[in-house]
Formats: structure tokens, C-alpha cells, sequence
């Protein structure tokens, strides 16, 4: 039996205000004007026999099973390309209907492999079901005519084939790929009886698809279908619960057979992504059941020795007891904590308060450092807030968008979809990026401005495009009057008019051609709703705050804030970086981000914790490597995070984590951290735990378990654990008891439980007495902190510059099959996209060094050098090149500077002059490293292979 239980009208219904009133079958109905007969029929459940039509798509009309008789309507129209009319009399079910589509049926069948109870459909397609619907019981024309039995299959995907045989091309695929994904993967071959569907010609692999399965998911038939499910059968149970990897935060149906998911079905109900997904989340989630998982507690006295496996208890007292011993020794401030993005809300909560109650500190932070922390504190100075002001469904009422440091159809692929769809139906699109990024040219989409600034120019840019709006009088004065300080404008407005921000003036930063930026000023101010989408590209540089506070500048000077379409939207990286950052996780701010010096916030943490907390921040996760590298800084419990492979200068990272006495790792796998550390906390995947996600849109989703967790325990019972024997005991029995407590503590969360979630699918924070069902838009009538706050925003070069040494820029960033440090999605099929880290350079600077695509080249910054392979590209500019961080082994971060944004230290990632060469080898780093990666392997007894 399968799961696919969420109710399919065959056609969308539509939003309208007018409502018309039809019958069928003598009931009467009313809908929304334009929705289709045949959607009206399912919504009071008299569901029309159909074949080419389902409600994530438009009516294509080609299967005629969806006939019906209309009262003063001549012949049998298709219900689903029929739109209801008022006082239409409709009849589903007649003698002639059943004869007609028996007849259709027949045809379909003859044509088909009589095998039903072998496919591994069985019992899940449409085809078996109408037919048993419509009544078929014999075919009249016999199974010898001309027919497609022999066609052949393709099985080159590694999550899905294609058994042309089963196909009745009903081009729900290929409209899935169009309408749905926006990838035009897909076309129809020939005509008549020849129609056959085809992967851009040749296989699915060697296509342009990009695996997101929205085909397999609107397949009717066998056709298309997972290999879990050919392989393991169909589901016996299903769990709905939230993606683990990106920011989106996807709600699904994990289907699950004995203690093995076979399928993730994406939701329509779930409002990020309303039924659509991308190859990671639908598709990627093995790791969970890797041979490497750890799933048996370790410690070690000294980090050369072998990992010893030990119980829980002996784990946990072990830990609990070097943390004491430390903390005697060195002092209260010795130790501190990272929490992860990937993690659940509940579980950050939880290792918060351990370190400020049970540690008695504030020294714990979070990966949203060497991420997002500029969003945090650039939005909050001029808006109030630390988070985004939309929903993703916003972008439909979007008339220009602007995409500024941000990949999304790598990063954010879902999204992505829903914004190329709006591209497509016309909306404008500005993208601001040193790349040509896919959105800038792909299929049916073209950016109408690229801005190919240089990397490290975002806030000259961005003052650019507020000095032309400023300078030409587009300024927004009515919103601008009634929503922002108004002193506080005219000083930014005198600030912004300054010739020093023109377009002119900057081009020797910028590289981009003012008239461009002129042009795309307009556009943005002028052009309708316009939005903003932004993403690391923006914040990791030294300058990222200013670029957020910039951003955020011209969005209330335009007044594109407050509505429907318009907007500032970061696009977090991790599923969770929105949950992590709300939960209290950076060193200054308990949940809700209010300051640990605030008297009032702690005394209300104090009274129900019981502990006396300390009002000074604590360390941020380069001081604690500074400290631990200066002796100060002596013990870290580090949950769900690499920092080894993913924070900037790994020499200085992996010099700190070495320097350290007790290094607590909680994770999935054996790290590149892991390397450095004394105890090993096995951790659980997302299908093995309670909790909540919170997403980019501050929705709150929640986290379900679909199998028992392999280690035996969820990290905040190890957590908690950890914290009695630390002697601060916490008593939750369940996830949904730290959410509880999370609402009592936390103003902006206050409406918020589990009953709540279970009952509305998700909740958009702020959820309290003013809004009890969540707040999908922020910033409606007032900024959260009054009026809205335009701050200056100095253009200062950074400090990394090119040189006769290092003449070229390095950024980095992500590709769509692979997820952060790869950890996930290296032990996936994902890895067939993407199987090492490459270098991409322009073919000017390819030429001039003698490199050819595919050579090994060595790239030295003035910090390291890694080795690995060149990719010539056109989407490069020249003078910068781009790589990604996926794959331990380059070490991409081993060239990246400890170079930081002013106000929060996040690592400026995307800004390192280099040189490239040609080498035949690679780097000493690199050498000694996978040295050191076989060996630690071994002692845990893991394979030597490569991954
Ligand atoms: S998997 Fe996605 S991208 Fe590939 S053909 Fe199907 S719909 Fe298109
Ligand atoms: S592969 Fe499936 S969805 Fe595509 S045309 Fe064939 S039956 Fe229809
Ligand atoms: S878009 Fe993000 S949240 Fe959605 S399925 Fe892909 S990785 Fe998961
Ligand atoms: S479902 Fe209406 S024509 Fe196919």
C-alpha cells in the first residue's frame, strides 16, 4: 500500500473573489471563478476518472477520460479544461460516459504490459486504478496490434528509471519539468502513435535534468519510478516531517517499510515548498543509514590514540568529568559550546542553557557565524528584527526581483522554481553577482540587468543604486514619512547623494558599467512590488553587515517592505540557520535575540533555571580558537558541526582544536573535527528524531521520527545527559516539552506548541497574542522597532587585495547535489554530479597560465595552497575564479583568510587573492592530510577507500 494520500483535484483550484455556483450530479457546489469542472467534482469528493491531469499542473485536455454531459452543451467536453460556470448543470456518471471512457481505457491497456501484480506500481498507479474505475474488464482489440512493449528503459539515474514501455504520454512529466521545476528537461519525440518522451535526446543522466523528481512524482504510471521502491516495495507507514539540508525547509512524507525509508514525497500541503523538492531532499537521504554512522560511543585519552568504544555512561561521565577538571583548572571561561544549524531547535535550546547554566558562561555559538550572522545584526539595527519579512509565496506577487549574492537554483532549488515561475509569467530580474549564475541566462529566463560586480564591491554597488534612486527623486516619501526616522533619512539621504556613490565613481570597484546600474536603479524603484533576495554572497564578506544594513536602505527608501511581493529575504544556507540563531545560540543573546546583559531577560532565565547567570558575552568561535591557540581555552562540545573543513584558515582552526584538553564531538560521522577530538557523541539523522526546523521564511516546521534512532538516543537526551553529570540536571521527557519551554521564555514564540504545529501544518514567528496563527509578512503597519532606521554605509574596501603575487579574486560558493561540507551528501548517488571540488577560471585567465580544462592547478593565497582540478568557463569573469568547499580532501578552506566582517566576525569567504599554476601534484596540506584521513579511518575501524 502506498501513501500518496494528500487529496488531487486534477486541476488547481483558483484564488478569486467571485465564487460561482454549479451543480453535478444534482449536488450542489460553489468555487472559486476559473476553477475547472473537474476540481469542483473533487471537492465534494465526486471524483471524474483522469488520466493527463493533476492539480500541481494546468489542464493539458489530451487523455479524454475526463468527459462529461453538460446540460444545453453539445457532445462530451473534458471536465478538467472546462471551467465551472454559474448555473452549469453537470453529469459525471451516465451510461454514454461509462462507454466512452471504457472505450479510451481500452486503448490505453492494449497498448500496456499486463503485469500489474509484478510492477512495483502495484496498487500506487493511476493507470490500474481508472481502469478498475472505468470498469474495464477485457480489451476487444487484443494485445498483438502495434505497440511499444519493447521500448527501451532508462535506468542511467541513480535514483529513478524509465520504463518507456509503461508510457501513455500524458505529459504530466514533461509539463512537471516545465510548469513545476522550470527546467524544460524534458520534450515529447514524434507524433501520433510515435509521440515518445525523451531526456533532451539522449539519457536522463547526460540531460540538463536535475534529478528533483517532480516527473516521477506526476507520473501516472510506472513509467517513472524511484529504485527504492522497485527495490525495497512499497511503504507499510508514513511520517511527515521537514528536510534537513537547506533553508527552504521542505515539508515531506517519509514512507517507511520495517526500519528503511523507501520514499520521500514532498507535500503540496506544506507551505515552502507545496508539493515541489530538489535531488537532495526527495532523493538524498541515505546517509542516514551509511556504513560509516557511528553509532556506539568513543573516547580517547590523546587524539594520536585509537578511539576506544565505551557505553553511553562511561561516554557521558567521561566527558562530564574532563569538563570539571578543566574548568577547576583553567578557570570557568575554559570551556564553551558550538551548536549546529542542522540541528533542531529543542537541540540548540538545550546546549545553550547547558553552557550558560550548567557551563555558568555564555561561550557558545553557532555555524550561523561563519554564515549569517551579518543578516542578524544588520536587520535588527534597521528593521528590529533578525529575520526575513516574507513567505516564499510572496515572490508570486513580485513585479521585479532582485537577486543579490545568492545562487538559488544551487542553493535553494525549491525556491528557485517558484521564482523562475514568476520569471516566466513576466515579473523583471536584476541579479547581482560576479558569476554568471544560472538565473542569469536558463531556459525561458533571462536576467534583464546583470551586475558582474567584483568580488568584494557589494556595498559600492548597492550605495550606487540608492544614489541614482536618491539623486533622481524616486524615493518612496509617503512610506518613507510615515514608517522611518525621519532626521535619520535626511542624514542617509545628504550621505547616498554624495557623487562618491555614483555608479561613475565606483566603476573602478565595482567593474560594472553605470549605465547598468542606472538602468537597473530604475527598474528596482520604479517597477512595481520589488523584492530582494539575498545570500552569503552578501554577508561573508568584511563588509557584510553594511551590505545587509544597505540592502535593507534601499528597500525602505523604495517602500518595498510591509506587503505581498516586496521585501528583504535572506537565503539561509542550513535547514535550521533561522532556528539556531532564534534558540540563544550566539555568545551575547538568549532566545528571541535579547542581550545577555539584560537585566529583565535574565533575571526571568535565572528564576526558572535557577542558576545565576553571567552578563558578559562570551567568546565567538574565532576567539575560542584564539584563546585555545593562546592557552585560555581549554574544552569545546561541539554538536552537528565540522568546523574543521568548514570555517576559514583550517591551519589556524585545526592549531586551536589541537591545542584544546577535551574535545567533545557530537555527529553522525566521523568528522574532519573528529580528528581532533577526545570523546565521540554518536548523534541522529533527522528521520531518527522530535523536534522543529525553522526555515528562511521564520516558519516553524516540524521534525518527525520515521525510524528509532540508530545510536539509541536523540542528541538533547544526550544533551541533557551530559548536563547531569555536569551536575545542572534538566528533566524533558519529550521535544515538545523544550518547545514549551522556548514559548514561556520567548516573546516571539509564545503562541507556539506542538498541538499548534500538529493542527496548522507550520507557524511563521512572530506566533503570539497579537498573532496567534503566526505572522507570514513582517513590518505590515510598523517596524518592529518603531520607525525604520536607515543606516550609513561607508564603502571600505576590503583588506584583501590583489597583487603581482596574488592577481586573482577567489569566491566561493555551492552546487545543487552537494550540501555544505558534503558530509550528507558525499555518502549519497549525489556524488555522480559532483565528484570533487573544481576550479573555475574564465579562459582569458585559463589561456595566460597555460591551463586546460580538466588540468590539476595549484591555488596559493597568502595563507595556504591547495591543488586541484580547473574548469575554463565562460560564467567566470576574468580575474576571479569560484570554488566550492563540498569534498574535505581539497580543502578548499585551507586558502580562505581569517579576514571577518567588522560587527560579527563572519569569515569573508568570498574575497582571496590568489595565484593559480599548473602543478603535477598536490599540495603538502593536502598530502598530509589524506595521510592523516586514512589513519584515523583505520584506528575506527572504517574503510580506507576514498568516499
Ligand atoms: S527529475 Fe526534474 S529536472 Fe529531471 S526531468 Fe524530471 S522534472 Fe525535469
Ligand atoms: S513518463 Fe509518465 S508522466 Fe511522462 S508521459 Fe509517460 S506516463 Fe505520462
Ligand atoms: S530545496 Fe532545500 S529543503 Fe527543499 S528539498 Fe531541496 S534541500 Fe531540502
Ligand atoms: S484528465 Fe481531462 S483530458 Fe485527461
Amino acid at each position: 500500500m502506498a501513501f500518496r494520500s494528500e487529496m488531487d483535484t486534477g486541476t488547481p483550484i483558483r484564488v478569486a473573489d467571485e465564487q460561482i455556483t454549479l451543480s453535478i450530479d444534482g449536488r450542489e457546489v460553489s468555487v472559486p471563478k476559473g476553477t475547472s469542472v473537474m476540481a469542483a467534482a473533487a471537492l465534494i469528493q465526486a471524483p471524474i476518472p483522469k488520466l493527463c491531469a493533476t492539480d500541481s499542473l494546468e489542464a493539458f485536455g489530451s487523455c479524454r477520460l475526463c468527459l462529461v454531459e453538460i446540460e444545453g452543451r453539445k457532445g462530451t467536453p473534458a471536465s478538467c479544461t472546462t471551467p465551472a460556470e454559474n448555473g452549469m448543470v453537470v453529469h459525471t456518471q451516465t451510461d454514454r460516459l461509462a462507454k466512452l471512457r471504457r472505450g479510451v481505457m481500452e486503448l490505453y491497456i492494449s497498448d500496456h504490459p499486463l503485469d500489474c501484480l509484478t510492477c512495483s506500481a502495484n496498487g500506487d498507479c493511476e493507470l490500474q486504478t481508472q481502469a478498475g474505475v472505468v470498469g474495464l474488464r477485457d480489451v476487444r482489440y487484443g494485445y498483438k496490434g502495434a505497440n511499444h512493449l519493447d521500448a527501451p528503459k532508462d535506468e542511467s539515474n541513480p535514483y529513478f528509471t524509465f520504463e518507456a514501455s509503461k508510457c501513455i504520454v500524458c505529459y504530466r512529466c514533461v509539463r512537471a519539468c516545465e510548469e513545476i521545476q522550470g527546467t524544460f528537461a524534458l520534450t515529447v519525440l514524434g507524433r501520433g502513435f510515435e509521440s515518445k518522451i525523451s531526456a533532451g535526446g539522449t539519457d536522463f543522466m547526460s540531460s540538463e535534468c536535475v534529478s528533483c523528481g517532480a516527473c516521477v512524482q506526476a507520473c501516472p504510471t510506472a513509467t517513472l519510478n524511484e529504485k527504492s521502491v522497485i527495490q525495497h516495495g512499497a511503504a507499510e507507514r508514513s511520517v511527515s516531517t521537514t528536510c534537513a539540508y537547506c533553508g527552504v525547509g521542505c515539508s515531506f512524507t517519509a514512507e517507511v517499510k520495517g526500519d528503511k525509508v523507501v520514499r520521500m514525497i514532498p507535500e503540496k500541503s506544506g507551505k515552502a515548498n507545496e508539493g515541489h523538492s530538489c535531488v537532495k531532499g526527495r532523493f538524498a537521504y541515505g546517509y542516514a543509514t551509511h556504513k560509516d554512522r557511528i553509532t556506539k560511543p568513543m573516547i580517547r585519552a590523546n587524539i594520536e590514540d585509537p578511539w576506544r568504544e565505551v557505553s553511553w555512561e562511561e561516554a557521558i561521565e567521561h566527558a562530564a568529568s574532563e569538563f570539571k577538571r578543566i574548568q577547576a583548572k583553567y578557570g570557568r571561561d575554559s570551556i564553551g559550546a558550538i551548536t549546529s544549524s542542522r540541528c533542531t531547535n529543542e537541540e540548540v535550546y538545550v546546549i545553550q542553557k547547558l553552557v550558560r547554566a550548567g557551563f555558568g558562561n555564555n561561550n557558545v555559538d553557532t555555524c550561523a557565524r561563519v554564515c549569517h550572522s551579518p543578516t542578524g545584526y544588520g536587520l535588527s539595527q534597521t528593521y528590529g528584527t533578525s529575520a526575513g519579512t516574507q513567505t516564499f509565496k510572496s515572490v508570486e506577487k513580485s513585479d521585479v526581483i532582485l537577486v543579490i549574492g545568492a545562487n538559488p537554483t544551487d542553493a535553494h532549488p525549491v525556491f528557485a522554481s517558484r521564482m523562475k515561475k514568476r520569471l516566466r509569467q513576466g515579473a523583471k530580474l536584476i541579479v547581482v553577482d560576479p558569476r554568471q549564475i544560472d538565473l542569469v541566462k536558463s531556459a525561458h529566463v533571462e536576467a534583464d540587468y546583470h551586475l558582474a560586480l567584483r568580488p568584494g564591491a557589494n556595498v559600492a554597488i548597492v550605495n550606487a543604486l540608492s544614489h541614482v534612486i536618491v539623486t533622481n527623486g524616486w524615493v518612496d516619501e509617503a512610506f518613507v514619512n510615515e514608517r522611518c526616522d525621519a532626521a535619520n533619512f535626511e542624514s542617509w539621504a545628504r550621505f547616498m547623494a554624495d557623487e562618491k556613490h555614483s555608479p561613475e565613481a565606483v566603476f573602478p570597484h565595482t567593474g560594472v558599467d553605470p549605465l547598468t546600474v542606472r538602468k537597473a536603479a530604475e527598474l528596482y524603484a520604479k517597477g512595481g512590488n520589488a523584492a530582494i533576495y539575498y545570500g552569503l554572497g552578501v554577508t561573508e564578506h568584511s563588509q557584510g553587515s553594511t551590505t545587509v544594513m544597505a540592502i535593507a536602505n534601499l528597500a525602505m527608501a523604495t517602500g518595498n517592505i510591509g506587503r505581498d511581493g516586496v521585501g528583504v529575504n535572506p537565503l539561509r544556507g542550513q535547514n535550521n540557520v533561522q532556528g539556531s540563531c532564534d534558540m540563544g545560540s550566539f555568545p551575547h543573546e538568549f532566545s528571541g535575540y535579547r542581550h545577555v546583559s539584560d537585566d529583565a531577560t535574565r533575571d526571568l532565565f535565572e528564576q526558572l533555571w535557577g542558576r545565576e547567570l553571567s552578563a558578559a558575552p562570551g567568546l565567538r568561535i574565532p576567539n575560542m580558537m584564539d584563546e585555545a591557540v593562546d592557552g585560555a581555552f581549554k574544552g569545546l562540545y561541539v554538536q552537528g558541526e565540522d568546523i574543521a573543513q568548514s570555517d576559514p584558515d583550517t591551519q589556524h582552526i585545526t592549531a586551536g582544536l589541537r591545542a584544546m584538553e577535551c574535545v567533545v564531538i557530537q555527529d553522525l560521522f566521523l568528522n574532519e573535527t573528529a580528528r581532533y577530538a577526545h570523546v565521540f557523541l554518536p548523534g541522529a539523522s533527522f528521520l531518527e528524531k522530535d523536534g522543529t526546523f525553522t526555515n528562511a521564511e521564520r516558519r516553524i516546521n516540524r521534525v518527525r521520527k520515521a525510524i528509532e534512532p540508530l545510536a539509541g538516543k536523540e542528541e538533547w537526551e544526550v544533551t541533557m545527559d551530559l548536563s547531569r553529570a555536569l551536575g545542572y540536571p534538566m528533566d524533558y521527557k519529550h521535544p515538545s516539552e523544550i518547545m514549551d519551554e522556548i514559548a514561556a521564555t520567548t516573546p516571539t514564540f509564545k503562541g507556539v506548541s506542538y498541538k499548534k504545529l500538529d493542527e496548522l501544518g507550520s507557524l511563521q514567528w512572530p506566533c503570539n497574542d497579537a498573532a496567534p496563527q503566526g505572522t507570514p509578512i513582517m513590518h505590515v503597519d510598523r517596524f518592529v522597532r518603531g520607525k525604520g532606521q536607515f543606516m550609513l554605509t561607508e564603502y571600505v574596501p576590503t583588506e584583501e587585495r590583489t597583487g603581482p603575487l596574488f592577481p586573482l579574486l577567489l569566491t566561493t560558493g555551492r552546487i545543487l547535489s552537494q550540501y555544505n561540507v558534503g558530509a550528507q551528501t558525499r555518502r549519497t548517488p549525489n556524488s555522480r554530479w559532483h565528484e570533487e571540488d573544481v576550479l573555475e577560471l574564465h579562459p582569458f585567465d585559463a589561456e595566460n597560465r597555460g591551463i586546460n580544462d580538466g588540468d590539476l592547478v595549484a591555488l596559493q593565497s597568502r595563507v595556504g595552497e591547495i591543488s586541484l582540478r580547473a574548469k575554463v568557463s565562460e560564467r567566470m569573469q576574468p580575474g576571479v575564479v569560484y570554488t566550492t568547499f563540498h569534498h574535505p580532501g581539497i580543502g578548499a578552506n585551507v586558502v580562505t583568510t581569517d579576514n571577518s566582517d567588522w560587527a560579527t566576525n563572519c569569515p569573508e569567504y568570498k574575497v582571496t587573492a590568489v595565484q593559480v599554476r599548473r602543478t603535477n601534484h598536490y599540495s603538502d596540506w593536502q598530502e598530509r592530510d589524506r595521510e592523516e584521513a586514512v589513519s584515523l579511518r583505520r584506528i575506527a575501524g572504517l574503510s580506507t577507500a576514498a568516499e
